[in-house]
């Protein structure tokens, strides 16, 4: 469904990081409406109902989540109802409206106990907190919607809330500060103005429905990342990054040690998404 000024996108939960680079990516190129959490909270099957009989979509993009993972497992209520309950109420009001729906989950439902190499579609999920296993409720809640994209992503950053972890490391550093950086917990970064392309090209392609790694290509430690940040911003990466090991029982949710996340099915379908130091480089001039 490629986007012209006539295709109608309901984007939920335009608070997120992330819904700030699709609106950015998508007004303009269609008929965006976009709410927030106060304008349509998605776990009330009332309030969607409401908004889409307004909007009427033929696309829903949901960017609304509880991302707060050690709150998850103080209050595993909100989790599950945000990340789980709440997306079968999309997919129901999407399959309703035959519209498609465009859901995010994380790379956070896998926790292999070896290195794996960069995980498929198809690995085994191992949901190790409240957060991992609301999303991963979300994940099969979503498929209710006939058609629909899952899209695992991971390690956002660039948001213009630059509220994450790798938005905070990139402050730090910049102001010279020196930061301690996992050595041996792997990620795939996820820029997200190039997730707001991939939801773009996805759609313009009619990629087939179903779930889909969508992340920067190549992984690295948050070492590499902390290093490559510094090296972008013309620092030594020597003195800006200490090395430290990753102890997943440090904090309350266990976080997986390895996630790296290959996009090969995305790449496939002509989704190609560009390599996370190249996404870093273009991160940090914005940052200039
Ligand atoms: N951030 C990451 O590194 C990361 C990693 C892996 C996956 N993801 C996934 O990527 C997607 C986007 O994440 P993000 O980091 O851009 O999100 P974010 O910045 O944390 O924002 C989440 C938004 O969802 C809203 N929200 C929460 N509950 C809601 C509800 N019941 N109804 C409507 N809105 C609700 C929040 O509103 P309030 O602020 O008012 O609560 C907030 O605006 C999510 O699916 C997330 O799980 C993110």
């Amino acid at each position: 469904m490629p986007l012209t000024p006539t295709t109608r996108v309901l984007l939920t939960g335009a608070g997120a990081q992330l819904a700030g680079a699709i609106r950015a990516r998508f007004e303009g190129h269609c008929a965006l409406t976009a709410v927030t959490r106060q304008e349509c909270d998605i776990a009330s099957p009332a309030a969607v109902a409401r908004v889409l009989a307004a909007a009427n979509p033929d696309v829903i993009i949901n960017c609304a989540s509880y991302n707060d993972v050690d709150g998850a497992e103080r209050d595993p209520r909100a989790a599950l109802s945000a990340n789980g309950l709440a997306v079968g109420v999309l997919a129901d009001a999407a399959a309703g409206a035959d519209a498609v729906l465009l859901h995010y989950s994380t790379d956070f439902v896998f926790d292999p106990a070896v290195d794996p190499g960069p995980l498929r579609e198809d690995a085994p999920t191992s949901p190790r907190s409240i957060y991992a296993q609301s999303k991963l409720l979300g994940e099969i809640l979503a498929k209710r919607a006939p058609r629909h994209y899952v899209l695992r992503v991971a390690s956002l950053f660039g948001g213009s809330r630059a509220k994450s972890s790798l938005d905070r490391l990139a402050a730090a550093i910049r102001r010279g500060d020196t930061v301690k950086a996992f050595a041996n917990r792997t990620v795939t970064p996820s820029y997200v103005p190039d997730l707001a392309e991939a939801a773009a090209a996805l759609l313009a392609r009619d990629v087939p429905y179903g779930l889909y790694h969508c992340v920067n290509s190549g992984h690295g430690t948050w070492v590499d990342v902390a290093r490559a940040i510094a090296v972008a911003s013309g620092l030594d990466a020597d003195r800006a990054v200490t090395p430290v090991p990753f102890d997943p029982s440090a904090f309350p949710a266990r976080r997986p040690t390895y996630a790296a996340l290959s996009n090969a099915a995305l790449a496939a379908h002509g989704v190609m998404m560009p390599p996370w130091r190249d996404a870093i480089a273009r991160y940090v001039r914005t940052l200039s």
